[in-house]
């Protein structure tokens, strides 16, 4: 007997989409596997790494513990929606390639879209507190001073 689905809609960086999903799918893997959007990366899947971090509705949430059928009507943006209409990369994602804020860059979208919440949320303000706030997102390789930096760049670009 097939399992039953349910009717998901997401909108996801600025399209609509209809899915007919098991009702236990998480977002994490609307995203990727129903979706095609892989930039948001799989690690841990259990809710501690936040290589899965992506935005729903402003506010940052690790995907694989949300299940697409809650996220139904949100606005979530993923990494793939963070750089401007016409390509130009995001300040956040050009702070991290001029600090070489990452090594194999598996953790990266998950890191730059928690550093965009970060400075949203107002957790910027010293590199001590950025490194509280951004201690959900695990980087195997240790690229933590660049990460820092390239956050404490934006964030005071953005309160000049
Ligand atoms: Fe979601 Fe690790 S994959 S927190
Ligand atoms: Fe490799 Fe962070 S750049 S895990």
């Amino acid at each position: 007997m097939a399992s039953p689905t349910v009717s998901v809609a997401l909108r996801v960086n600025g399209h609509a989409h209809t899915l007919d999903l098991d009702p236990r799918t998480t977002l994490l893997d609307a995203l990727r596997e129903h979706l095609g959007l892989t930039g948001t990366k799989v690690g841990c899947n259990h809710g501690t790494c936040g290589a899965c971090t992506v935005h729903v509705d402003g506010r940052r949430q690790l995907a694989c513990l949300v299940l697409a059928a809650a996220a139904s009507g949100r606005i979530i943006t993923t990494i793939e929606g963070l750089a401007g209409a016409d390509g130009t990369p995001h300040p956040m994602q050009a702070a991290f390639v001029a600090h070489d804020a990452l090594q194999c860059g598996y953790c990266t979208p998950g890191q730059i879209m928690s550093a965009v919440a970060c400075i949203e949320e107002g957790h910027a303000g010293d590199d001590a507190t950025i490194r509280e706030y951004m201690s959900g997102n695990l980087c195997r390789c240790g690229a933590y001073p660049g990460i820092v930096a390239a956050i404490r760049d934006v964030a005071s670009a953005g309160a000049d």
